[in-house]
């Protein structure tokens, strides 16, 4: 038994806000993010785009695209870490919202390798034969946990969905690694705000985003190279052979450094964070999703996804499209 991404979807709020507007708003500049960053802009939630309602938007595109109807749905996984509410999980409002009768539904957290872990765990149920039609999302509202005095994280971050309908095949040469370091948690942390307006709430700061950039950023270039080799060893597969790097995207540097130490030519690792910013759980779906659009994804190709965020959380999973 073997599993396939079957459709895709995304939904990114209306909302874009440029370097040159945070620039009004925090001592920084254009150049500053784009040289260390690669980041040019981020779509942000008006305050009505919540983590629900962009998750059942990216749903439903992701539904259409895989030509099947909420209704085959046996499980909902959704990946975020800025939820609507603490409860209901944002995988029961989501299947409220998109009428899948038949799903169960649970959330999980695990930062910007949510949408990996939910993969992971999809694959598990379908492998076991328990379920077969299995939906994705990674979804966040960043902009809610984002302290916009703070220059060092305000740039960074962005607001978005992205989906991935995922069902049983009977061949297809997949495998997984995830791996996680509590000890190592806080060097990225966020106390916690569940609800509010970015653009008008007065929270207290204790609530917001804090990072250790630099150390983030070692642990990234290391772990990263690190987890895709695991996954190919695994899986019996000659790195130069892979089609495409589908890496979460938080900094065009970490991830021209992971070619690098890979001996990956960059052009085999596709980059949006110059458009959407650093969306944690949902970018690897959301470029997923862009890469899919664009027919960059052919039926065979073998494609590597990876990430690495707050928990410390890290892994990769190499997958046939
Ligand atoms: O999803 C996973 C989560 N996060 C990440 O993957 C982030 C990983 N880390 C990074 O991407 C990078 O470390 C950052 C982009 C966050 C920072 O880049 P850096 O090259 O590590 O810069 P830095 O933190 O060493 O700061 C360099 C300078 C400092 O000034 P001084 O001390 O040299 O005078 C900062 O105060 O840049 C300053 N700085 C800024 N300047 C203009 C920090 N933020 C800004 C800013 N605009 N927004």
């Amino acid at each position: 038994m073997s599993v396939r991404i079957i459709g895709t979807g995304s939904y990114l709020p209306k909302k874009v806000a440029d370097n040159n507007f945070l620039s009004t708003i925090v001592d920084t500049d254009d150049e500053w993010i784009r040289q260390r960053t690669g980041i040019k802009e981020r779509h942000l939630s008006n305050g009505k785009e919540g983590t629900t309602y962009m998750a059942a938007h990216a749903a439903e595109a992701a539904l259409e695209n895989a030509g099947i109807g909420a209704d085959e749905l046996d499980l909902i996984i959704v990946a975020t870490v800025s939820a609507d509410t603490y409860v209901p999980s944002t995988s029961c409002s989501v299947q409220g919202a998109i009428g899948a009768i038949r799903a169960t539904c649970f959330d999980i957290n695990a930062a910007c390798s949510g949408f990996l872990f939910a993969l992971h765990t999809a694959h598990a149920y379908i492998c076991a034969g328990i379920y077969k039609n299995v939906l994705l999302v990674g979804v966040e509202v960043l902009s809610k946990l984002i302290d916009w005095k703070d220059r060092s994280t305000c740039v960074l971050f962005g607001d978005g969905a992205g989906a991935a309908v995922v069902t049983a095949a009977d061949h297809g040469r997949e495998g997984f690694v995830q791996w996680s370091d509590g000890a190592g948690g806080e060097v990225l942390t966020c106390p916690g705000r569940a609800v509010g307006n970015p653009w008008k709430e007065n929270a207290s700061e204790t609530g917001y985003i804090q990072m250790s950039g630099q150390e983030v950023f070692r642990f990234a270039v290391k772990k990263v190279p690190e987890c895709i080799r695991q996954v190919t060893e695994k899986t019996g597969t000659k790195l130069e052979t892979i089609d495409w790097f589908v890496l979460h995207q938080a900094n065009s540097r970490i991830i021209q450094s992971v070619a690098k130490r890979l001996g990956v030519p960059e052009e085999k690792f596709p980059m949006n964070m110059e458009q959407y910013g650093n969306t944690s759980a949902a970018s690897i779906p959301i470029l997923l999703d862009e890469m899919n659009k664009k027919g960059m994804l052919q039926p065979g190709q073998k494609i590597i996804l990876s990430g690495f965020g707050a928990g410390l959380t890290w892994g990769a999973a190499q997958l046939e499209w």
